[in-house]
């Protein structure tokens, strides 16, 4: 199956079914100014989930072209993705479950033609805002699907929305397809990776509102969303995204430019960034130092740096642009009638950045050489970065943040280039001190705009609020049990999963894993008041609280307490009390850089 015939096969199929074939809407949300891209089919239609009347109707289908920048950093592994598409359908207050699941079962059984045997599901189990998903679950069983093979699963796994605070959201159903060599298991275990998720139906019957209380709402919708790539890969039994047709032409011109073509991470990176690159630029946006036009620009950058590890001579990015435009032509039409500014575009970047990056890679280098940093390193894969990691575990070797500024100043370095080449390196990059320096000289833009792709739709998600508010205990308990030098180096959220880096010179061992895990568990069972106070920076001090480094002098600041464990500067959102949390279990301890570990750990209901 090409890409271009399961997009028509998933229209065809639900244009039959009564829907109207809408356009993919733009990469930059219209009404949302919270994010700065297009996160999924839904996103453009939230106006019309709430209530207001869609041209179309009130069966709506599409392919949806997004852009997700929380996990670039992660791009280069099997999985991640900076562009992809999201096949969607749509009823808006018109048919529910029994239509939706129905037809999505005869999507994948009969137009997709997978057998009944690789085929699971999850459903809503139920908790104390809405009840379990008797409904799903019965529609499904009715369907053929055995009950061994319907997992029921709390709302981390089993609920979508809302996108923002409030606003509608709801039970979802997911549906897994067996990728095993072997005979797929009668029982259905979500945490078997053999088993990969490849649509998600959500049924937006509620609506959250200001107080957090989960109402029946008026309008019950369906939302679906089916990624492209993803699907592609299982139905041709390809492992990852990377493998499959959509990157045959791309990772072929990248072979044929370069003199190393080996590096595979470096290709990922190199294809993923200007495939998301070209589809920004038929946005008409152009690289720059703030919002979309600094995503842009931080991809366009570190492609550009991973074709000079590759050995690609000269400028090549619009030359991976012309592939990008052929391959995508059909269905996105837009990208080759902006192909000149698209093109014009990429080669004055890439000319501008590519007569600072050399001397920016010597000046890097040499600031090496004056923290007395002694190896030099080539890095390729991520064995070689682990062993980057653990060389220089002791060392602890840190690049002031001015010298990140100047590279950032006078080099054009994106501040993620530079701390992606220090962590090939083992040194880790003072990033507030970065800050200091950026903000010194008055460019807060880039901050801004790096805030706001950070947060995304999911910002205030009940499931981030938690993860928020698990991480300061977590910070605390660390403190207690390896001692006050702990200090916070970096915090990401997803609704999944909480990561936190701080400072602490060794690997923690499995006893200090598990009394961390205990004092955070205890805290919670003892379901301990959350509060907030607004003051100075100076009086959290003299309080004691933590996390006073993005703070300037005379600011006034939110100190969040958890009575008698942890006080803390924060921004926010944050649960009432610890008893909402459920159960805190780490999953990983791991070096992040020199003199820096990372911990991923995740909240079970
Ligand atoms: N909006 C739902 C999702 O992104 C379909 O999974």
């Amino acid at each position: 199956m090409t890409p271009q015939e399961l997009r028509r096969k998933y229209i065809d199929f639900f244009v039959k079914k009564g829907h109207v074939e809408i356009k993919s809407s733009s990469l930059i949300p219209e009404n949302d100014p919270t994010v700065l891209f297009t996160t999924a089919g839904m996103h453009p239609l939230v106006p019309f989930l709430m209530g207001e009347e869609h041209p179309s109707g009130k069966r709506l289908v599409n392919v949806q072209k997004c852009i997700r920048t929380q996990d670039i950093d992660e791009v280069g592994d099997e999985t991640h993705l900076t562009f992809f598409e999201m096949l969607g359908n749509w009823s808006l207050g018109d048919y529910f479950k029994q239509e939706a699941i129905t037809w999505s079962f005869e999507f994948l059984t009969k137009e997709l033609e997978i057998p009944l045997e690789k085929l699971a599901v999850s459903v809503f189990a139920g908790d104390k805002d809405a009840p379990f998903d008797e409904e799903a679950f019965n529609i499904w069983k009715g369907l053929g699907i055995s009950a061994k093979r319907i997992a029921k699963l709390s709302k981390k796994d089993n609920w979508w929305g809302p996108a923002g605070k409030t606003g509608p959201c709801g039970p979802d159903t997911e549906m897994f397809f067996w990728v095993g060599a072997q005979k797929a298991p009668e029982n259905f275990d979500p945490e078997d990776k053999n088993w990969v998720e490849i649509w998600n139906d959500v049924f937006m019957q509620y609506f959250k509102n200001e107080q957090g209380a989960y109402q029946v709402s008026k309008q019950q919708n369906v939302d679906t969303g089916m990624g492209l790539e993803r699907t592609l890969a299982v139905l041709t039994g390809k492992k990852s995204a990377y493998e499959t047709e959509l990157f045959t032409n791309i990772f072929a011109k990248i072979t044929e430019l370069a003199t190393q073509p080996d590096l595979i991470i470096s290709k990922r990176i190199i294809a993923d960034h200007l495939r998301a690159a070209v589809f920004m630029l038929a946005e008409r946006i152009g690289p720059s130092n703030v919002d979309q036009g600094y995503v842009l620009r931080r991809l366009l950058r570190r492609a550009i740096r991973h074709g000079r590890k590759l050995g690609i001579a000269g400028s090549f990015s619009h030359k991976l642009a012309a592939v990008v435009i052929a391959d995508y032509r059909e269905a996105y039409p837009e990208l080759s009638q902006h192909k000149d500014f698209i093109i014009e575009q990429l080669v004055q970047e890439e000319e501008k950045f590519s007569k600072t990056l050399e001397k920016g890679l010597k000046e890097f280098e040499k600031a090496l050489e004056n923290l007395g940093f002694p190896i030099v390193f080539e890095v390729g894969n991520d064995e070689s970065k682990k062993k980057a990691f653990e060389d220089n575990e002791k060392t602890k070797n840190i690049m002031p943040g001015t010298t990140a500024f100047h590279l950032y100043d006078t080099y054009g370095f994106p501040i993620e280039l530079t701390q992606e080449l220090a962590r090939e390196r083992g040194v880790e990059v003072d990033l507030e001190g970065f800050e200091e320096a950026f903000e010194a000289h008055q460019e807060l833009s880039r901050q801004g705009a790096e805030k706001k792709f950070k947060g995304g739709l999911q910002d205030h998600s009940e499931e981030t609020t938690a993860l928020h508010t698990a991480t300061h205990l977590l910070h605390a308990a660390l403190r207690q049990v390896l001692g006050e030098h702990v200090e916070q180096r970096g915090s990401n959220i997803t609704a999944e999963r909480l990561r936190f880096d701080f400072s602490h010179p060794d690997k923690m061992t499995a006893e200090q894993i598990a009394e961390v895990e205990k004092l955070v568990n205890e805290a919670i069972e003892k379901d301990l008041p959350v509060t907030c106070e607004t003051m100075t920076v100076e009086q959290a001090k003299a309080k004691g609280a933590m996390g006073l480094f993005e703070s300037k002098y005379g600011d006034q600041v939110k100190v969040y307490c958890v009575e008698g464990f942890s006080k803390e500067i924060c921004g926010g959102p944050h649960v009432e009390h610890t008893g909402q949390l459920g159960h805190f279990k780490i999953k990983k301890e791991e070096s992040s850089s020199a003199g820096i570990r990372r911990i991923k750990a995740v909240l079970e209901k």
